[in-house]
């Protein structure tokens, strides 16, 4: 067990900007600092970071908490391997209690498959450093490459020795289990039960995550014979998931972070180079083509990424239609090809790093012109081939949520095809029309046998789920029509609860987030600044209160009753005294127990602004359907479609609340 002194010692040091920070970009904002969520994917940020209170807090998904639990959080640790964890980065030596039994068990799986893994990866280091074979084989294999003996360590590179079980016996003798080899996939089975080391022979490449555990390897053949993989790498294990992990990215972050941009290389061997070359800030998709996950991983730490192509023109043009998702997840991506026949591994070993980089600054350019003039080169003097060039290139601007930045494409491209602009508008705008009528037949039609997914990809330029400061959303514009309401249940009958409820409990004194005490009245009326009210006593009520806000004041129950407008007076008397009439049917509904809603105070008063609030979402949207029924043209229906996803966005938002705040 780790020794109390040292947890405080820990908790103490550890501060929540910089532990954060390894793992989400911060800016300042006022005292506190935001990012976007590294738990839930979103393109404008909800995630606080509060320096002076030590604590982070997401608006939009809600996880929070302090340094140890983000650690827990972020990187799946148990509550021991957080604080080993922060302790390593902050050069805290660990005091520990002895070791219990309850301690040993508790130490998991997951925990037991990072050890064996970091043992192996150990093992091939040793091997290559320190056994002839490994000296003569494998070290000599990097050296011949051009590679240094200061990033061969950097990276834990090693050499597995070219026999059948060598690994594995070392490890069963040394105390390790057999199960965890074969589940980090460094033993393998075969058909007939035997079982032996997956590398054999190999130079090989730790994986590491994040943080810098290994979480997995990749492992090259020195053999020229074309019948043998190239590479062997990891399967996916509990630890080890390919489709979210850069290679190279925890020697890289740093670097990214500081120059604010990412180099994206194809190999192993290319991210070693450029390192050694003194650029940093390098990572490969290891083992698998880009996902969307490896770019929302890079996002989190740079929102500019350049990839280098090697210079193989059929690779390149393959590899295009899957770049675009760079785009969509609101990256700047820019493009440097390499001279036919090489990679940047290969023309820095030939030409030297400073013609590398010189190469690099000669010949990037952005993306979409990257991709313009690769797809134009295939279409000259061919109308029809070219025609649909034009489209591919639309469509990928189209996949760009920045409106302005779009535009900007728009431009440049027209030229560059030279097609007018205007044309180019209306080839993005019947794009983005087309996409969004697909959403939108999807919201509205849920067929139970359709084979559409249960919840529709809303892959259209929508802008982000409205939650900027307050975990409620704002997206109701104050003056929007608001026809009846056709729901038995009216929106003047949740205008009333919610008055009920201000004026019941707006003088309490709460603290729901862990950060900050608030007053119930104000925090009612904060969110309510985007709903009007239907019934105009209501609308008087809230007005007043308001105004004894401004002025300092906290009206109570009691002021509200002995109020001076006998109408005002007459509402809140009946309304507090008839609390059970009014709303019974509503907690019925969701199973609340009325006499109880003291106890889950939270549940009442969310479930009063958000049951307000979605009524009020219901009839906008009713409203932006019979708006969309009438003749628009083209720009219109799309602009009233993105108004439709937008409150269908809302609406979702809050029934998901609504759903939480009741189960609780
Ligand atoms: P060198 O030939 O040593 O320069 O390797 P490289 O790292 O440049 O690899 P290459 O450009 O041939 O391939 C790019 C990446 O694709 C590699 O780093 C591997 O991640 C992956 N890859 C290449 N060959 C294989 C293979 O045979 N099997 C698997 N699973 N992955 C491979
Ligand atoms: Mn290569």
């Amino acid at each position: 067990m780790i020794k109390k002194e040292t947890i405080d010692r820990i908790v103490e040091t550890a501060l929540i900007e910089e532990v954060v920070g390894d793992f989400v970009q911060l800016k300042k904002r006022g005292t506190s600092m935001i990012g976007l969520c590294p738990f839930h994917n979103e393109k404008s940020p909800s995630f606080n970071v509060s320096p002076s209170k030590g604590i982070y807090k997401c608006f939009g998904c809600g996880k929070g908490g302090d340094s140890i639990s983000f650690v827990m959080e972020h990187e799946k640790y148990a509550y021991p391997e957080a604080l080993k964890y922060l302790a390593q980065k902050y050069n805290i030596e660990i005091e520990e209690s002895e070791i219990t039994p309850e301690y040993q068990a508790q130490v998991d799986r997951r925990e037991s498959l990072y050890i064996i893994t970091n043992y192996a990866a150990k093992f091939f280091e040793t091997t290559m450093w320190g056994s002839p074979s490994g000296q003569t084989i494998g070290l000599s294999y990097f050296r011949e490459r051009g590679f240094r003996d200061d990033i061969i360590k950097k990276f834990e590179l090693g050499y597995s020795p070219d026999e059948w079980t060598a690994l594995q016996d070392k490890a069963i003798a040394d105390g390790y289990r057999p199960e965890f080899l074969e589940e980090t996939g460094l033993s393998v089975k075969n058909d007939s039960g035997k079982v032996y080391d997956r590398f054999r022979g190999r130079v090989m490449f730790p994986i590491h995550n994040f943080t810098g555990r290994i979480i997995g390897f990749g492992g090259r053949t020195l053999k020229t014979d074309k019948n043998v993989p190239k590479y062997v790498n990891s399967p996916q294990s509990d630890i080890y998931n390919k489709s979210n992990v850069l290679y190279g990215l925890f020697q890289a972050k740093k670097a990214i972070r500081d120059v604010d941009n990412c180099y994206l290389v194809e190999g192993y061997a290319d991210v070693l180079s450029v390192h050694q070359a003194g650029v940093e800030n390098v990572v490969a998709a290891s083992g698998t083509s880009l996902t969307p996950e490896h770019v929302r991983i890079m996002a989190r730490v740079t929102k500019n990424v350049t990839i280098l192509f090697d210079g193989d023109a059929a690779g390149i043009k393959a590899s295009l239609r899957g770049l675009d998702m760079i785009l969509e997840e609101g990256l700047n991506a820019k493009v440097v090809l390499f001279p036919e026949g090489h990679d940047p591994d290969s023309y820095i070993q030939k030409l030297g790093s400073a013609a590398f980089k010189t190469h690099i600054e000669l010949h990037q350019q952005d993306f979409i012109f990257f991709k313009t003039q690769i797809l134009l080169k295939e279409a000259t003097n061919d109308p029809i081939k070219k025609a649909a060039v034009i489209r591919d290139i639309i469509e990928s601007i189209a996949k760009i949520p920045d409106a302005i930045k779009a535009s900007v494409f728009v431009r440049e491209c027209s030229a560059l095809l030279n097609v007018e602009e205007r044309i180019l508008i209306a080839e993005l705008n019947n794009i983005k029309l087309t996409k969004a009528k697909k959403v939108y037949n999807a919201t509205r039609s849920p067929q139970p046998d359709s084979p559409l997914p249960d919840s529709p990809q809303l892959d259209s330029p929508l802008p982000d789920s409205p939650l900027p400061d307050s975990p409620l959303p704002a997206a109701i514009e104050p003056d929007s029509p608001q026809p009846e309401a056709r729901s038995p249940i009216t929106d003047e009958y949740q205008e009333r609860e919610l008055i009920r409820v201000l004026i019941s409990y707006g003088d309490q004194l709460v603290n729901w987030d862990g950060m900050t005490d608030t007053y119930i009245g104000p925090y009612i009326i904060t969110n309510l600044s985007d709903i009007s009210f239907n019934d105009k006593l209501c609308e008087r009520i809230i007005t007043y209160y308001h105004d004894e806000l401004d002025k300092g004041i906290m009206p109570t129950e009691k002021t509200l009753i002995q109020h001076p407008d006998k109408e005002l007076k007459d509402l809140v008397i009946s309304l507090i005294s008839s609390p059970y009439m009014l709303s019974a049917n509503w907690y019925d509904m969701h199973h609340i127990n009325v006499p109880d809603e003291k106890v889950n105070l939270k549940a009442t008063i969310m479930g009063a602004i958000f049951h307000l609030k979605k009524k009020k979402i219901a009839t906008m949207i009713a409203t932006k359907q019979k708006q969309l029924q009438a003749d628009n043209s083209n720009e219109q229906e799309l602009q009233l479609m993105k108004e439709y996803l937008q409150l269908k966005e809302v609406e979702k938002y809050i029934s998901n609340y609504l759903g939480s705040v009741i189960i609780k």
